[in-house]
């Protein structure tokens, strides 16, 4: 039979003749260093590895499509936005999502107790938009400076290579305001069954922008339609013992069958402002916004339809930032997002390289085409023209070259005044209550696995830490304390009789902090 097969190549278009041997004198004898097939093959090898992702390096990933419903709630969306991905109907605006853990390295289990990331990039017609959130609704932290001392503390130890407990509570210990996304965490909510059944949140605080330059503050939700479901730690160390991929297995092989997984997009909506009548903070990324007050909206649906064609050039090289958002979506003051903003890119500048988003998985589509006056660096394969004036890369120019866009007819501005300094505490910060909520508000076996999953963790710590963590756990609620304690033998009116944290808001009183600046 004819064999149809293309034939193998170098990447210079030469033919391969011989892919089993290397050149050498003789048949016994050395190789020579004109061996160019062979020498371009290995040291092209050298290169496979690009410097995995410094968090969430553990991932999949899959294409698809939103469509907005054109309301939110009742109301159309262009009450709310003018972005046009949000508020025009009958539009498929292509997707690609990456799923990820956090902590551990690129191939690590996929049962690990850790957040999921939810990393959506959506390729409209005016740009890309990324929302970059994770499954639970929260954060362990409220300003973006605490970021790499968290990620330490929950890595391995440098000495032991080993994730260790007394580091990730000695954090905690310190920093109340992770006591609510540890509750969450260390509960079943820690361990999602598939990346198929769990939410996503952009957790942090966004802005609606409608075209008359009003605002809104905004989180967005994904609520999936396929439920959600947990595991206990028996269940993940059973799926472990067999299998450290199953969660992209689990998207792969559905999307393959032509299971499409789909999750509804939401919002959470809140008038422009600083909302001194709340008991919590707007911009705080470690509370919820209480759904009785601040109801899920219902705006579009997402659908993921193809798997990539290789993981390496889509999943691997996909890069997602906060700071892409397209017109009527805005930034809000949070200290998370706005930290957050600078690092996506440079890190990618880095991982990926200066021109990362030449990169197909990464350049925007349908027409929003890039038209730029950044040139050169390592890798770059097109020039950002637009395809006409190939002379003029500066701007503003009276021959030629690319134009400033029109300016939209009513922009938002924010008014900003204050005092320039180093905030500690956000201005109401009970860092103990939506905590405590959670707790009570857990089904008995979820409680069970939340009290089993801390009181083990702190058997293995120092007591300064087991006392402390009893302390908090005991001010977010007396029964919560007290079942940690006797699962881990901490002594509890120990651990009870400790004073305050110095320089930390007291647990139970909202305070006004105001704020110390240096
Ligand atoms: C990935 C930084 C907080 C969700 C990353 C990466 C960095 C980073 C450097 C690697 C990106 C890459 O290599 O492409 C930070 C900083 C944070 C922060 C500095 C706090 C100040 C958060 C929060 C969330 C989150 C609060 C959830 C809302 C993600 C996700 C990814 C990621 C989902 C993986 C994206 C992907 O799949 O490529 N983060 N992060 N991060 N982060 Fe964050």
């Amino acid at each position: 039979m004819e064999d149809k097969r293309p034939t193998l190549t170098t990447r210079q278009g030469h033919p391969v003749r011989d892919n089993q041997s290397m050149r050498t004198v003789g048949e016994r004898g050395p190789a020579t260093l004109e061996n160019y097939q062979f020498i371009e093959k290995i040291t092209h090898f050298d290169r496979e590895r690009v410097p995995e992702r410094v968090v969430h390096a553990r991932g999949t990933g899959a294409h698809g499509f939103f469509e907005a419903y054109g309301n939110i709630g009742n109301e159309p969306a262009s009450k709310y936005t003018r972005a046009k991905v949000l508020n025009q109907t009958g539009v498929r605006t292509p997707m690609f999502v990456r799923f990820s853990t956090v902590i551990g390295g690129k191939d690590s289990p996929e049962t690990a107790r850790d957040p999921r990331g939810f990393a959506v990039k959506f390729k409209t017609v005016e740009g890309n938009w990324d929302l970059v959130g994770n499954n639970l609704k929260i954060f362990f932290i409220r300003d973006a400076i605490k970021f790499p001392d968290m990620i330490h503390a929950f890595k391995p130890d440098p000495v032991t290579n080993r994730q260790e407990a007394w580091r990730f509570y000695d954090f905690v210990s310190n920093s109340p305001e992770a006591l609510h996304m540890v509750t969450w965490v260390k509960s079943p909510w820690g361990i999602p069954a598939s990346y198929r059944e769990m939410e996503g949140s952009g957790v942090n605080t966004y802005k609606l922008v409608n075209d008359q330059g009003v605002a809104h503050l905004v989180k967005f939700h994904w609520v999936p339609k396929q439920g959600v479901r947990n595991l206990t730690a028996r269940q993940a160390a059973e799926i472990q013992a067999h299998d450290v991929s199953h969660a992209t297995r689990d998207l792969y092989e559905a999307i393959e069958r032509g299971e499409f997984p789909e999750w509804e997009f939401c919002v959470q909506l809140m008038a422009d402002g600083d909302h001194p009548e709340l008991d919590f903070d707007p911009l705080d990324d470690t509370k919820l916004w209480p759904e009785d007050k601040f109801p899920l909206l219902p705006l579009g649906r997402m659908v993921l339809d193809k798997n990539p064609d290789n993981v390496f050039a889509e999943t691997e090289q996909s890069a997602f930032g906060t700071g892409v958002l397209v017109d009527g979506v805005d930034f809000s003051d949070d200290k998370m997002l706005q930290g957050r903003t600078l690092s996506y890119s440079d890190t990618q500048r880095y991982r990926v390289g200066a021109n990362y988003l030449q990169l197909p998985v990464n350049a925007p589509q349908q027409g929003a085409q890039p038209r730029t006056n950044q040139r050169d660096g390592q890798m770059a394969f097109y020039v950002d023209t637009g395809g006409e004036d190939k002379h003029i890369n500066y701007e503003p120019s009276l021959v030629g070259g690319l134009k400033e866009a029109a300016q939209p007819e009513h922009d938002y501005h924010q008014h900003v005044e204050g005092h320039l300094g180093r905030y500690q505490t956000s201005r109401t910060a009970d860092d103990y209550r939506q905590a405590g909520e959670r707790y009570r508000s857990f089904e008995d076996w979820e409680r069970e696995e939340l009290i089993n999953n801390v009181g083990g963790d702190l058997k293995s710590c120092p007591e300064p830490i087991q006392l402390r963590m009893v302390w908090h756990l005991w001010h977010c609620d007396e029964d919560y304390g007290r079942r940690v304690a006797e699962r881990a033998g901490i002594d509890l009116e120990k651990a009870k009789a400790l004073p305050p944290m110095e320089g930390k808001p007291a647990p139970h009183q909202a305070r006004h902090m105001g704020g110390k600046s240096e």
